[in-house]
């Protein structure tokens, strides 16, 4: 009889992992869960300050999500919603998302995750278009740096090499412009206002270059997380959506990990004064509880759509599982609880501890750059504070880091040489605080494996 772990190794595939590696040391197998912290299958308890993956807002053992599920089910687990057909919690959803937008909007779409409302915004940016009669207005813009998701489009928007090598992406039409991270490509001397003005007019040079009538959206994070918590440069986004409005370009906000709470309000957009034409949003949308994702679409677009489904007689898009009513039940009542636990309110009071003490180590030997806002914010490791060279790549120095604080019982997750962070809203003080003591310990240990390999 194969052990779990064997099992694992002989028939699940890992997204995002090293796959030799993987069938070397094979799985941590999770098997429960209760507020911030989780169980493993060896019987040890964790701390998990990236709430899954940046999802879990609400914390692993929330009852009235559990029951609203149940309830559904009960009553009607799955029906369609193409030709037509609604079902009641994909309604009140739907109505309650443009209720809590940042800014006015006119109607929701649903998906099953933040990849597939990124490909949706995408395709509706050509349908758009082609509604306007812009028919070559079609190229988007990314940042380098960026994380959008993993379905070709998606993928394509993102930025980050390691998801295109291979796959022979990106596909045609997606461009990246600079990524806004002004600790490590902001210039000896540059201010960060004087970056974000860098950044936007390097931008601008690229819509002249490209022709502004092929242009046609913007996508951006409103922070960037998974390029590790790259917080926007002063004054980027009002710059950014000057030259935007300019060039009749669309600005879709990427929410899917800023949504709900995660910056400090309950939109990104809001901290940073974002008015999209589109806004995508998944992960806290359900708390991850189970997966679904809206992209919510201006009065604008919407009428293209319609226009363009009146010519075509149709509007030729959507899942199987958009608007299913169990998914949109446990969306309906997450949203609930942000507002029965008052979430908002425990982030706000909560992130200054946070923030103030992962930037105590700023200080440590093995640290660059402590950045983040609200509750999200990251460590980037560097061999050379002063000229902010990074570890060898193959020390997987964030890994060490990872693997120590694990051993303290503390899930951080490690992308490359950095360390994020984006714990469940419900965290505590005292359990902020806990991540602050092992993050310093993992450190230290990490910093005396260095000294004495390396
Ligand atoms: C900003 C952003 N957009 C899109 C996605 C893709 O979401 P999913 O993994 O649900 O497809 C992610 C995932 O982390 C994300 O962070």
């Amino acid at each position: 009889m194969k052990t779990k772990a064997e099992l694992d190794i002989n028939s699940y595939i890992h997204p995002q992992s090293n796959l030799t590696a993987q069938e070397k040391s094979g799985p941590m197998i999770i098997t429960g869960g209760e507020g911030v912290h989780v169980f493993d299958d060896q019987g040890n308890k964790y701390l998990d300050s990236v709430a899954g993956l940046w999802c879990v807002t609400l914390g692993y053992n929330n009852q009235a999500i559990k029951d609203a599920a149940a309830k559904q089910m009960d009553q009607l687990p799955y029906f369609q919603t193409f030709a037509n057909k609604s079902n009641n919690p994909t309604i009140e959803l739907a109505a309650k998302l443009l209720e809590v937008a940042p800014v006015p909007m006119s109607k929701v779409i649903f998906q099953n995750s933040g990849s597939e409302a990124v490909d949706t915004a995408i395709k509706l940016v050509w349908y758009y278009q082609n509604a306007r009669g812009k028919t070559q207005k079609k190229k988007i813009i990314g940042r380098h740096g960026s994380y959008h998701g993993t379905t070709i489009a998606a993928a394509s928007l993102t930025g980050l090499p390691l998801m295109h090598a291979q796959f022979d992406l990106p596909i045609e039409g997606i461009l990246h412009t600079d990524n806004p991270n002004y600790y490590r490509f902001g210039e000896e001397g540059e201010t960060e206002t004087e970056f974000a003005d860098r950044c936007i007019e390097n931008l601008e040079k690229q819509i002249l270059q490209e022709g502004p009538d092929t242009i046609g959206a913007f996508f951006a994070e409103p922070v960037m997380g998974t390029g590790g918590v790259i917080v926007p440069p002063d004054t980027y986004f009002e710059k950014l959506q000057k030259v935007l409005k300019k060039y009749d370009i669309l600005l879709i906000a990427d929410e899917v990990i800023c949504g709900f709470g995660r910056t400090g309000n309950y939109w990104g957009c809001e901290t940073y004064g974002i008015k999209p034409d589109m806004i995508t949003c998944a992960k806290g949308l359900s708390s991850a509880y189970l997966p679904i994702s809206a992209l919510l679409v201006s009065e604008d677009i919407y009428q293209a759509m319609k226009d363009g489904s009146d010519k075509v007689g149709i509007f030729g898009h959507g899942y199987t599982y958009s608007g299913h009513p169990t998914c949109a039940a446990v969306a309906l009542e997450t949203l609930n609880q942000y507002d029965a636990l008052n979430t908002l309110d425990n982030i706000k009071n909560v992130a200054p501890l946070f923030q103030q003490g992962l930037r105590s180590f700023k200080n440590h030997s093995l640290v660059g750059d402590v950045r983040g806002v609200g509750l999200m914010a990251s460590i980037e490791l560097v061999k050379d504070k002063k000229s902010k060279e990074g570890f060898d790549p193959a020390l997987m120095m964030g890994r060490k880091v990872e693997d120590a604080a694990l051993s303290h019982g503390l899930i951080l997750r490690a992308l490359g040489n950095t360390l994020v962070f984006a714990p469940p809203f419900i965290i505590s003080k005292v359990e902020v605080e806990k991540i602050i003591e092992i993050v310093g310990l993992a450190l230290n240990e990490t910093l005396n494996w260095y000294e004495v390999n390396a």
